[in-house]
């Protein structure tokens, strides 16, 4: 089975996409098979690898609801060895008819699982890529997910936030999955001259272990841009600050699976 991976945070704007698809790029930049699943209805991950939401006619909704199978919502982007499972027009949809079904949080593990998806174990990754709220889609990524790093800017209120999240994995490991666990904290819009990111840094240390603090994802404009061109910043601007970091950083999250 692949290493199933999650980036979540509650907050918006953190920079969990821009982590997925980069950190996915990088990975098969290392000649690792994956596979980015788009769960948010924004289709953000699938606009910046250059996939419009309104040329999607299949993806994760319709493996969700059953009309489609893992194989025929699998997209074999330009990007040797990534493939994509887009997030489709009606994913919206999908929270508002399932929250109240029983076990509704199950259904993307399920489908997920090597019974329903035999094609699954030809990855060595899959990364989700969540929305922002804390509904029914975060929650299936985090029953789905066996690893969850958590993308924070070094901002006031963010540790608020990040107890909130670490309320959420324990929620889930005690309803759900007991597997889940929190793998690691990525600074990002990071500025090492701030006093503020130094002080959290040191926080997320003392709270968590040395262990737990990524590789920094410094403010790089070159990421803001990328996602324009439907590119990862490794094609648009393979020598800027921001791709740099997240080679880095998909170097050491491979490097963490290997103990
Ligand atoms: N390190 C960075 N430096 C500069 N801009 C960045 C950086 N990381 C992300 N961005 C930009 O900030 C915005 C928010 O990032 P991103 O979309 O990755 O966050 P998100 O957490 O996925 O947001 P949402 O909660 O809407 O899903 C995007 O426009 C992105 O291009
Ligand atoms: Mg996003």
């Amino acid at each position: 089975m692949p290493r199933m991976i999650v980036f979540a945070n509650r907050k918006g704007g953190c920079g969990k996409t821009t982590t997925a698809v980069n950190v996915a790029h990088a990975l098969a930049l290392r000649n690792r098979k994956v596979l980015l699943l788009d769960a948010d209805p924004q289709a953000h991950a699938s606009i910046s690898l250059g996939y419009p939401s309104d040329s999607l006619t299949s993806g994760i909704y319709d493996l969700l609801t059953g009309a489609s199978s893992p194989a025929d919502v699998i997209i074999p982007t330009r990007l040797k060895k990534l493939s994509l499972i887009p997030a489709s027009r009606h994913l919206t949809a999908f929270e508002m008819d399932y929250s109240s079904r029983s076990g509704c949080e199950s259904l993307l593990a399920e489908k997920l699982s090597d019974t329903v998806f035999n094609d699954l174990s030809v990855f060595d990754y899959l990364i989700i890529d969540p929305p922002p709220t804390v509904g029914l889609l975060t929650v299936s990524a985090l029953v789905a997910a066996k690893e969850v790093f958590i993308p924070m800017p070094m901002h006031f209120l963010a540790m608020e936030g990040l107890a909130e999240m670490m309320r959420l994995i324990y929620t889930v490991n005690a309803a759900w999955n007991p597997a889940l666990r929190m793998a690691g904290i990525i600074p990002t819009f990071y500025n090492k001259q701030t006093k503020l990111a130094r002080e959290l840094g040191e926080e997320i240390r003392t709270n968590f272990g040395e262990d737990r603090l990524l590789p920094a994802i410094r403010m790089n404009v070159s990421l803001a841009e990328a996602p324009g061109y439907g590119q990862t910043v490794l094609e648009y601007a393979p020598a800027s600050a921001g791709a740099k970091d997240y080679k880095k950083l998909a170097l050491h999250i491979e490097r963490m699976g290997r103990v």
